[in-house]
């Protein structure tokens, strides 16, 4: 039974506040979690509480939510059984009463909902994969590696969000981060070769200007060759440098595009930094869109495209996963927000093949599993997600295993908020032993491959 719960306010990985719990059990279980924070958020997230008071960090303080988690949820689940999942996140649902969790704030509640597994893990001394996958969990996922960080995430160059590699061929989830590893260190070298920055953006991915790739910053230069183009070349080339296949039997690219953040008022989907560059305005229709990403899937070994259109644009998706939907994975973010409600929408509609799955954008536990398994029963594929404000907080590693996701996308192969992911894993694959199974390409069963 659950005989103390304490909430408070520490830092992720940007610097900015979010909610640590810590929660103890009458038998001597204990668990603590650290909740992850978005910045390219979708808009039917649940609602991050933050205090809005400009005089502490920005307005950006999380005080509120700590107090939500000390005054009125402690109270209320205490001698509760911790192992009873289902009924803390439903007792905690009901208490905020609001659909987005608008009065707790989806922060407490997260934070509350995972330590609550962690102590319950604990009290059984289980690991806690183990414990949230009973005899089931056993797959490692292929880690979805963001190496080069546009968009909202880094000052860069690129429009789209996210270009990421994914060591498919791999034949165990220790060499996958091998292959990912030495190719994070090819592209840094060419990187460096071209007297381009090396700096990185807030997943650990490189954050790269290509000034070397244009002899002009006109227009016409940008739309020959685009700066999404520049960053598929160089991955190519560093998984080649790497000593890798850039293809299905060795690494292949994934992209997030977080196109949300590219559509504006006009329908249409602007690539602001080529704009900021040349002066000039550029943007293009979804029918554009989809023809471009087409193209970008002919001409590279891309597998994986998220959010490739807004997140308001559900026929434009609907178009795209009829277009190229059996041989890329579509997978919808923004466009569902881990909310069930919104994947039910999406299989109706088959908006996608895939589906994104972030713990705070939905709020609980119950709920996360509920994505996953909904994900699952429709024959998609879904990929466990951290968000690009994170800490050292490691659940999601475990979640991934638990529930046979396949697939992880956590950052890229630098910065510890990242890398304890992986390190997590590389801990569960050792646990697991002869068990533990890699599927690397087959994780895509969806895709005509
Ligand atoms: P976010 O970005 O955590 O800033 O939302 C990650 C993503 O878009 O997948
Ligand atoms: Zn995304």
């Amino acid at each position: 039974k659950i005989v103390k719960i304490l909430g408070r306010e520490i830092l992720d990985s940007r610097g900015t506040p979010t909610v640590e719990v810590e929660i103890w059990t009458d038998f001597g279980g204990y668990g603590v979690a650290k909740v992850p924070s978005g910045a390219s958020t979708g808009a039917n997230e649940a609602l991050e509480l933050r205090d809005e008071d400009a005089k502490r960090y920005n307005g950006k303080g999380v005080s509120k939510a700590v107090v939500n988690v000390n005054t009125k949820i402690a109270p209320k689940l205490m001698g509760m059984e911790v192992q009873d999942q289902l009924e803390l996140d439903r007792t905690m649902i009901a208490l905020d009463g609001t659909e987005f969790k608008k009065n707790l704030g989806a922060n407490a509640i997260l934070g509350v909902s995972l330590a609550a597994a962690r102590a319950a893990a604990d009290e059984l001394e289980m690991p806690l994969w183990k414990y949230m996958g009973g005899v089931s969990g056993h797959k490692l996922p292929v880690p979805m590696l963001n190496v080069i960080n546009g968009g909202e995430h880094a000052d860069s160059a690129i429009d789209f969000q996210e270009f990421m590699i994914m060591p498919v061929g791999a034949k165990t989830f220790s060499q996958a981060l091998q292959w990912a590893s030495e190719t994070f260190q090819a592209l840094k070298s060419l990187l460096k070769s071209k007297g381009d920055i090396t700096a990185v953006g807030d997943e650990g991915g490189f954050a790269p200007h290509f000034s070397w790739a244009y002899k002009k910053e006109d227009l016409a230069s940008f739309q020959a060759k685009t700066p999404a183009e520049v960053a598929l070349d160089l991955l190519v080339e560093a998984i080649k440098k790497a000593g890798y296949k850039a293809g299905k039997d060795g690494i292949m690219i994934a992209m997030d595009c977080a196109s949300s953040e590219l559509y504006l008022s006009d329908k249409k989907y602007h690539f602001k930094k080529i704009e900021a560059r040349t002066g000039k305005k550029w943007s293009i229709t979804t029918d554009e869109m989809i023809k471009y990403l087409e193209k970008l899937v002919s001409k590279y070994p891309i597998i994986s495209i998220e959010d490739g259109l807004a997140e308001s644009d559900w026929a434009g998706f609907t178009k795209l996963n009829a277009a190229i939907g059996d041989k890329v994975q579509i997978v919808g973010d923004d466009l569902y927000t881990t909310n069930p409600k919104y994947i039910k929408e999406g299989i109706l509609k088959k908006a996608s093949n895939s589906t994104l799955i972030k713990l705070n954008q939905i709020g609980t536990l119950t709920e996360t599993i509920e994505a996953i398994q909904m994900t699952q029963k429709a024959g998609w594929t879904a990929v466990v997600s951290h968000r690009s404000g994170e800490t050292e907080d490691s659940t999601i590693a475990d979640i991934a295993v638990a529930f046979n996701a396949g697939q992880i996308k956590t950052g890229s192969m630098s910065r510890s908020d990242r890398i304890a992911k992986y390190n997590r894993l590389l801990q569960i694959e050792s646990e697991l032993g002869k068990n533990a199974k890699y599927d690397g390409l087959a994780s895509f069963y969806n895709l005509n491959l």
